[in-house]
């Protein structure tokens, strides 16, 4: 299978470079120097020239207070693309991967979301991903758009999510106050990009599906959890999320679950798995 991957260097796109050597399938990724997302023709020339069997778009802009000040330069890099991305794969017979978030929720709802939950995003990058859904899904017939929730796991570039910031600070001692009534569904991206690749070889139908680890936590249990498998001796006390305002609003409960999918491995064992490759590194 041929493979063009843009945004390797990041969190998923590293998870799926490893996947795609494991499989020994042919892997086109150029990095962000070579290629900028918000560069149409390039986009559309690469598309054109390789014909993959897939592309997959793990480019992103994550941090939702720049996204918030930046509401231009977002949509340039987490929208837009995804259309150009989605017409290219159409005329060039490739399935298109765009990846989106459970911030295209609101966060009210005390169960996990499934893909037949409405989405209604409180944020302008919630806004942007939910955008770039609809044009992939729109786009082009043969499509899959993945939802993921709070992700962990190795990474080529520097970039920190929040488990690469509480890891850091376990390692450092540093006390940590975090909130217990904020849910997510943490996620190994190892388990996500294998478990995109199974849609891909088994043939899925193309549409919208929710990618996480089974189970809901709160980010503090969470957080308690890997401060047990670190041995770390940093102080850690529960807080509400209103403890810790925020000039952008964010949702507050943004666990997911899919519908269409079977149960992926528990996020605890997942977090296992994640710490023994990481010790291993
Ligand atoms: N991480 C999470 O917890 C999480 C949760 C839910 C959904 N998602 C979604 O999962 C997908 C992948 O996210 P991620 O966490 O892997 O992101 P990431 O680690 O921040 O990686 C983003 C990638 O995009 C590249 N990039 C940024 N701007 C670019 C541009 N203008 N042109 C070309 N490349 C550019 C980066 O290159 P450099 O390394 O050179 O900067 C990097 O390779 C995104 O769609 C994101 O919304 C992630």
């Amino acid at each position: 299978m041929k493979i063009l991957l843009i945004g390797a260097s990041g969190l998923v796109g590293t998870a799926i470079e490893h996947v795609c050597a494991g499989k020994k399938y042919e892997l086109i990724s150029p990095g962000h120097t070579e290629v900028d997302i918000r560069n149409k023709n390039v986009l559309e020339e690469l598309v054109a020239m390789h014909r993959p069997d897939a592309v997959i778009n793990s480019v992103a802009m994550v941090g939702i207070d720049p996204c918030e000040d930046q509401p231009a330069e977002t949509f340039a890099i987490n929208t837009t693309p995804a259309m150009h991305l989605a017409k290219s794969c159409s005329r060039a017979g490739s399935i298109f991967v765009q990846f989106s978030t459970h911030a295209v929720f609101d966060g009210l709802k005390d169960t996990p979301y499934t893909e037949d939950d409405a989405p209604n995003p409180v944020n302008i990058y919630g806004a942007s991903k939910l955008m770039s859904e609809y044009l992939a899904l729109n786009m082009t017939e043969r499509h899959y758009v993945l939802r993921f929730s709070t992700l962990f796991g190795k990474r080529r570039n520097n970039a920190m999510g929040f488990v690469d910031k509480v890891l850091k600070k376990l390692e450092d001692n540093t006390p940590l106050r975090i909130a217990d009534d904020r849910m997510d569904t943490p996620t190994y991206a190892a388990d996500a990009a294998r478990e995109l690749f199974k849609l891909i070889e088994s043939e899925k139908p193309f549409g919208l599906y929710h990618i996480a680890n089974a189970g809901s936590v709160s980010y503090y249990d969470f957080t308690a959890r890997l401060k047990d498998r670190m041995k770390s001796s940093s102080d850690l006390s529960r807080g509400k999320d209103s403890d810790f305002p925020s000039k952008t609003k964010k949702p507050l409960k943004t666990h997911i679950i899919s519908n269409r999918i079977g149960p992926m491995r528990p996020w605890a064992d997942a977090l296992d798995a994640f710490l023994a490759d990481r010790a291993g590194r």
